[in-house]
């Protein structure tokens, strides 16, 4: 086989070949240990030098799927519990195959005015989902990390704009440092952000009152009233990854005003309390952000990848990405050209599968969803809490359960190197996945509930396992 249009009679026998092979996949992923077994077999199975001629689709497409899922790690599934992942729902999942068929370029509504219309419906329902005024920019990122790099691209054009220049044409020459104020919760995702922005990570000043990185409020109030009225950056965290804490947010945002300054709000998961029923709190005063982020491959349960950026003022993402040339078309309200509101120029077309899984579950079913998933984060602390072998080191305040093995008679000086060994044991046992942080001092876990397919069955083994698995390191010393 050589040119792909020698191929074109075979395509619908590839396509049904992949929809088996992702059909058997996932009807056995609830049970499956969840790291892929044969990596390295997998590995030389793909290897080898680049063909003169191919094999041909069937033979190329049954070589991925038999090698690929057998090394596949079952991040899809139930039981990974690690970072903060989401799988995919089956109308997301359904919805990013009819993407890939379709191979929309929702760059601009000429390329895709499908990709482009549902672009703008999704992100209008994700701000409603998220309590977010109409009027705000939306768009669609490859995730966190970029939609944080689309809001800190508007932060950064206000504060340039504050100091009178426009900071997308001329760059920075001659401006003064641009001062970010934030809590020890920071994510690593808005340090690169920042990085990429040129805004550079020494500017970055962390106000946090212990250990364990929560805002201290009174030297973060000192250092905005120090600035004196010169514009800054701050950034609050909706969601902090070791134990799901949130800054307080409405305080930063009624002290960021007073001083001169933009808060951008990193809710890269965090930001769904504001669907549940009873952790909406934790997020209150969001919409008074100048800009916020969220994840779609994280709660919401898209595939990768994808993520959403809001910026109070459009045009402030407009100024910072527009995208233009004599053969490209000119967006307009109606009909939008979202290159010109984030980083990339050619895009997929996200928008499908986000639609897609709104239009299916609706708000009612990610309010459903996301409070078993606090639900039961609830529980696992609480089975912590009566457990005389586990410790919980934070209280669970949405769905992260930050925690460490203390079994009786091992000393302190023990602990830190006992869990690192427990966790490199947990993810070679693959049953239950989740690994280690280090959360104020100490070395922890922080599993994460945030999968669609979790439910008691799967959250309840993260103690029993970590239990068995813990007593025969105990056993085996
Ligand atoms: C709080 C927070 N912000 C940003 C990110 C980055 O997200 P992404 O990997 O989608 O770029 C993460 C990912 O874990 C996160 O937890």
């Amino acid at each position: 086989m050589s040119d792909p249009l020698g191929d074109r009679d075979r395509l619908p026998f590839v396509l049904a070949q992949a929809a088996e092979a992702a059909t058997r996949y996932l009807a056995a992923i609830d049970g499956e240990r969840v790291h892929g077994g044969r990596v390295e077999e997998a590995a030389a199975a793909f290897s080898g030098s680049l063909p003169e001629t191919g094999d041909g689709s069937a033979e190329a497409i049954a070589l991925l799927a038999e090698e690929g899922i057998a090394a596949a790690t079952r991040s899809a599934g139930p039981r990974f519990f690690h970072f903060v992942t989401g799988g995919a729902t089956p109308a997301a999942l359904a919805a990013d195959w009819l993407a890939s068929a379709l191979d929309q370029n929702s760059f601009s509504w000429v390329s895709s005015p499908l990709g482009s219309r549902l672009e703008l419906v999704a992100t209008g329902w994700l701000k409603e989902l998220f309590g977010l005024p109409p009027s705000w920019g939306a768009v669609l990122t490859t995730g966190a990390t970029m939609a944080n790099f689309t809001g800190l691209g508007a932060a950064r054009r206000w504060w340039a704009g504050e100091h009178g220049v426009d900071l997308d044409e001329q760059g920075f020459g001659g401006l003064p440092p641009v001062p970010v104020l934030t809590s020890g919760y920071l994510h690593g995702s808005a340090v690169k952000a920042l990085a990429m922005l040129g805004i550079g990570r020494a500017r970055i000043r962390r106000f946090a009152a212990d250990a364990t990185g929560r805002l201290d409020r009174d030297a973060f109030k000192a250092a905005l009233d120090q600035l004196g009225g010169a514009p800054a950056i701050v950034i609050a965290n909706a969601g902090e990854v070791n134990a799901g804490d949130f800054d307080p947010i409405e305080e930063m945002i009624e002290l960021a005003h007073a001083a001169n300054a933009w808060v951008h709000v990193d809710g890269a998961f965090g930001l769904f309390v504001r669907v549940s029923t009873g952790a909406a709190e934790l997020a209150r005063g969001v919409e008074g952000a100048a800009s916020v982020i969220a994840d779609g491959h994280k709660w919401l349960n898209v595939p990768y990848d994808c993520g959403f950026a809001f910026v109070r003022d459009p045009e402030l993402m407009h100024g910072a990405f527009k995208f233009a040339g004599p053969y490209l078309p000119i967006g307009s309200d109606d009909r939008p050209s979202f290159a010109d509101f984030g980083p990339e120029a050619s895009r997929r077309a996200r928008a499908l599968a986000v639609w897609a899984t709104l239009r299916a579950y609706g708000r009612a079913g990610y309010r459903e969803m996301v409070d078993r998933h606090l639900g039961l984060a609830r529980e696992v602390g609480a089975e912590v809490v009566a457990s005389d072998d586990f410790e919980l080191l934070a209280p669970v305040r949405i769905n992260v359960i930050c925690f460490r093995y203390r079994p009786l008679g091992v000393p302190e000086s023990a602990l830190d190197d006992l869990n690192r060994r427990l966790g490199a044991a947990i993810l070679e046992d693959g049953r239950v996945y989740f690994g280690t942080t280090v959360y104020g001092g100490k070395v922890a876990f922080r599993p994460a509930i945030s999968n669609w397919r979790t439910t008691a069955v799967d959250a309840d083994l993260i103690v029993a396992i970590a239990r068995e698995l813990g007593e025969s390191l105990a056993a085996s010393r």
